[in-house]
């Protein structure tokens, strides 16, 4: 019988995949930056067993329709907007992500985000680097309060608790906003559950943590930051498509929130001379918030791992469509 075919689509340190070498033939993109171009992807594909993907590959109905033989999709990332999840399961594919494993990192890059937009940290090492610097002056590069401030998270899942549990630390309020209640939330450190419009209206930093959904695209339009105070920081760590960017960029142009820390673009990367990336109080970061050298381990080890477990025949164990499981 011919051994199984693991296609990896970028490249990744050996010692991570080394146990797929032992029940498979595999193959890997060549390049760690670039990402694999979708005609070899598509080639790859028709021949795959299995493919350890990343966020920035299309996982759509002409791919799983040319992958005849493949049993599961294993994705480095926690997010899975780029896989079409409903037909992976009508074609039996398991579609596996990374949940957990980079959910205090991100939280922790949600934090960073917060507390250099609203401190003005990068404004002011540049302000130094350029030279500007002449006097200590008592208004020079005022910024905002993070402490005792109320802080609004829009999306309560795994990362969302984590960066809650932050903001205890800084004695914040905090409100959220979630499909369903999260109890365990609510009584272990106290958050508020409230509606959309009132967690806008009312807090002080507002973080995105939600998934890009078809419910969930663009849902910080015009409205949503024409309710925010004209002193919120908005933060989006989660996706980009989450945010409607031209609404964003006049929410800031009209001064109708005081900065913004985005980590997530709705098209990736962003080029250097997009119109966001003007504004002073702009805080861009190129979609690092799981990027530590232990979570990246952690990450790639779980999606090795997953990959090994179906094609022995176990369960993997992180998967979207669980209901394969059944
Ligand atoms: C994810 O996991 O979805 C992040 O965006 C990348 O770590």
């Amino acid at each position: 019988m011919s051994k199984p075919y693991i296609y990896i689509t970028r490249k990744l340190p050996e010692e991570v995949i080394a146990p797929l070498f032992e029940i498979a033939d595999v193959g890997m993109w060549e390049k760690e930056e670039d990402p694999v171009p979708r005609d070899i992807l598509k080639k790859e594909a028709s021949r795959a067993t299995a493919l350890y993907t990343m966020l920035t590959e299309d996982i759509d109905k002409e791919l799983f329709d040319l992958a005849e033989n493949l049993k599961v999709v294993a994705n480095l990332a926690v997010g899975y907007d780029n896989i079409d999840i409903d037909y992976a399961t009508k074609k039996g594919v398991y579609v596996c992500n990374t949940p957990d494993v980079l959910s205090d990192t991100t939280a922790d890059l949600v934090f960073a985000l917060l507390m250099a937009t609203a401190r003005r940290v990068t404004e002011g090492a540049e302000y130094i680097k350029q030279g500007k610097w002449k006097h200590w002056s008592p208004l020079l590069m005022v910024g905002h309060d993070i402490h005792h401030k109320t802080i609004g998270i829009v999306g309560m899942g795994r990362i969302g608790e984590k960066v809650a549990l932050r903001a205890t630390g800084f004695e914040m309020d905090i409100l959220y906003h979630n499909r369903r209640r999260n109890i365990e939330v609510e009584e272990g450190i106290g958050a508020s559950f409230t509606s959309f419009d009132e967690l806008l209206s009312t807090s002080d930093f507002i973080v995105c943590m939600a998934p890009l959904t078809s419910e969930t695209e663009n849902m910080f339009d015009n409205r949503a930051f024409q309710l925010m105070k004209s002193s919120a920081i908005f933060i989006n760590a989660a996706r980009g498509g989450v945010v409607n960017e031209e609404a964003l960029f006049s929410a800031l142009k009209n001064k109708e929130i005081a900065g913004a820390g985005l980590d997530v673009f709705k098209d990736e990367p962003i080029s250097a001379d997009h119109p966001l990336l003007a504004f002073k109080n702009v805080l861009a970061l190129p979609h690092i918030g799981s990027a530590t050298i232990e979570t990246r381990y952690k990450m790639m080890e779980l999606v090795t791992r997953n990959i090994l477990n179906v094609l022995k025949g176990d369960s993997p164990e992180t998967i979207v469509n669980d209901e394969l499981l059944n």
